[in-house]
């Protein structure tokens, strides 16, 4: 039978953690793929195969998953320079550039991959898309609470005119993300807008990112240019590593 999805996160999470080498600082990814890669760490810790490492977690999650699977764990101040971060991916595009943040970790995610000597993306093969944002998933952009319909409609102005653009405030599906229907709550205590587009963000990505930026009231956004150095791919026919 053809391995289930998340079959295929787990091994490209495996993958992934070969590149580890005993005493590196390890960027620890949040997200259903993110995690396997987590609790393979715990077990070749436990093993004593790995020795010595060091997590930097990307979320309050990950820092609990982490714990209790036994990596020792620090962050970014005492250890401003990561070897390797390991985390997933919502899509990737043929040249590496990512959209993250459906957990809402991306504040986090870009700063510590973004610290990273090498930043490994691990995904499945349903998350390799023609175009950013072409996958009818958001594209997500944190903002603080202060006026943030007020944030959410200068984001709507730079995209006026995109068919089928939408952009809207991301409310909690469950409790603990600050209530369901509430908006939902980041690690920072920033909400999330996400914007949809229908056929994807064409133009200059890096242009885009900077206007988005641009607007006060925006933290960070979920498209990761440029970042990654691999792209490690689980498919039912096998692994593809893409190298930057
Ligand atoms: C978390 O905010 C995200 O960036 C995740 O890394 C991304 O959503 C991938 O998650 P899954 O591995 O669960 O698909």
């Amino acid at each position: 039978a053809a391995p289930a999805q998340d079959d295929l996160k787990r091994i490209a999470a495996h993958r992934a953690v070969e590149l580890l080498e005993s005493g590196m600082v390890v960027g620890l990814g949040t997200g259903s793929t993110a995690a396997h890669a987590l609790d393979r760490i715990g077990e070749l810790l436990r093993r004593g195969v790995l020795r010595d490492i060091v997590g930097i977690p990307t979320s309050k999650k990950t820092e609990a998953h982490a714990a209790a699977v036994g990596i020792p764990l620090s962050d970014l101040h005492a250890h401003p320079i990561v070897d390797i971060s390991i985390d997933g991916a919502d899509e990737v595009d043929p040249s590496l550039n990512l959209v993250k943040g459906r957990g809402g970790s991306l504040l986090r995610e870009k700063m510590i991959e973004g610290a990273s000597r090498r930043f490994v993306v691990i995904v499945d093969e349903s998350k390799m898309v023609p175009c950013l944002g072409g996958s009818g998933l958001a594209v997500p952009v944190e903002v603080i609470p202060f006026c943030w319909g007020h944030t959410l409609g200068r984001l709507r102005s730079l995209f006026d005119g995109e068919p089928g653009f939408d952009a809207k405030l991301r409310r909690a599906a469950s409790t603990g993300d600050g209530g369901k229907g509430e908006p939902f709550v980041t690690d920072n205590r920033n909400y999330i807008v996400d914007l949809f587009f229908d056929n994807g963000i064409h133009g200059d990505l890096d242009l885009i990112s900077d206007k988005i930026l641009r607007i006060t009231g925006v933290v960070e956004h979920g498209m990761f240019l440029g970042m990654a150095s691999s792209v490690i791919i689980a498919g039912k026919d096998g692994v593809t590593v893409l190298d930057k």
